[in-house]
């Protein structure tokens, strides 16, 4: 039997560890540590999660949020190499670009544990974002690099790595999947906000980049405003931007400000709102899965291929008319069992 240390700590790797968790649980020759860092420890911002994804409790919570980024991470990091050192794993499990992939991630390589990075490659050679440097340096130390595209797999094929790259698709598409067969029935979010498919558009923001900045902040309020005259929207607030919002005393117009919603509830309103605008990297994608059409409000995108499907535009873009296409490089759904059977054989060998 070999040992995964899993890390995860904010609400999207939530979302992609629920589809590995649930297949190495099925699988006798793995078994699985998990560990959340508290980097996220709202119970709608992780709880929920846990709950409607069924995910199981974390065998460790190191409740480490807040604070600069240095700070965050350094704590992490010397936490996370204690549980490493107790739990001696065969490999550490990493998602995406937070804090928290970067902390796993350094923990592991210093311990000379084999690191694999699920949703690796992604590029928005946006050096001032911090999720591009946590990206770029998980990558560079993996040895196993899960890639969601395969223009994923050119960035890292350019920077000359020597792990090994793999096109597995996204795991996030095995998400929506799971949740589409009972968004529907479970989530009441709808009916709750007095909504109708098809009347009201979806709006999230949170990115530093956003928000730290406070013109740029109220440009892309103003942007929302303009949208929000066309088709009112809701907007379910991050922590950070609501307090930003009552710091700022900002009001928006046609915009229904709500708190953070769960994975059911989001997956529904997706489904139900005529455009999705977004900063984040993973909305832009699941509004795809429902063939809603997205407006990205950053300068650049990771995501590339759902701009040139025509399901995405960037904020600053004019709106086009280009024919949408389907996109192939997210799978069919088994981008989960992909990486846990090339774990296995890594392992293994
Ligand atoms: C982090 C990730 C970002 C990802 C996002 C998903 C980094 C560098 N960024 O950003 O890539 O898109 O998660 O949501 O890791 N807060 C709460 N309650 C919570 C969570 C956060 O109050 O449950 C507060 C924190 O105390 C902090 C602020 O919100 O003041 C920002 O949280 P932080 O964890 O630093 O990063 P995110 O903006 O969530």
């Amino acid at each position: 039997m070999k040992r995964i240390l899993t890390v995860i700590g904010a609400r999207p790797q939530f979302v992609k560890a629920a589809t590995i968790s649930r297949l190495i649980a099925k699988n006798d020759a793995l078994a699985e540590t998990l560990v959340h860092t508290g980097q996220h420890f709202d119970d709608n911002m992780s709880k929920v999660f846990f709950d409607e994804l069924q995910i199981p409790a974390p065998d460790y919570n190191l409740e480490i949020s807040g604070g600069t980024h240095a700070h965050m991470t350094g704590a992490m990091l010397g936490a996370l190499e204690d549980v490493m050192m107790e739990t001696k794993p065969d490999a550490v499990v990493v998602y995406g670009d937070t804090n928290s992939t970067l902390a796993g991630a350094l923990a592991a390589v210093k311990l000379e544990i084999p690191i694999a990075h699920i949703e690796a490659g992604l590029r928005s050679f946006n050096m001032a974002m911090p999720e591009e440097i946590n990206r770029i340096l998980t990558d560079r130390i993996s040895s196993l690099l899960f890639c969601p595209t395969q223009k994923a797999v050119e960035h890292l094929q350019s920077e000359g790595t020597q792990a090994r790259i793999e096109h597995v698709g996204d795991v996030m598409y095995d998400a929506t999947l799971f949740a589409q067969r009972t968004s529907a029935r479970l989530s009441s979010i709808l009916e709750r906000l007095e909504l109708e498919a098809d009347t009201f558009g979806l709006c999230t923001l949170h990115r530093a980049e956003n928000t730290n900045d406070p013109a740029r902040f109220r440009q892309l309020c103003t942007f929302l405003e303009e949208q929000a005259a066309r088709t009112p929207l809701v907007f379910p607030v991050h922590p950070r931007t609501r307090k930003l919002i009552n710091e700022q005393d900002i009001q928006l117009a046609n915009i229904q400000m709500i708190d953070p919603v769960g994975y059911l509830d989001m997956h529904r309103l997706i489904d139900g709102a005529t455009t999705v605008f977004t900063d984040s990297g993973g909305l832009q994608k699941e509004a795809y899965f429902h063939r809603t059409p997205c407006v990205t409000l950053r300068d650049e995108t990771e995501w590339v291929e759902t701009i040139d499907a025509g399901w995405n535009r960037l904020w600053t873009s004019p709106a086009s008319d280009v024919a949408r296409v389907n996109i192939n490089d997210y799978g069919n759904g088994d981008a989960g069992s992909r990486i846990v059977q090339s774990l296995q054989s890594f392992l293994a060998s």
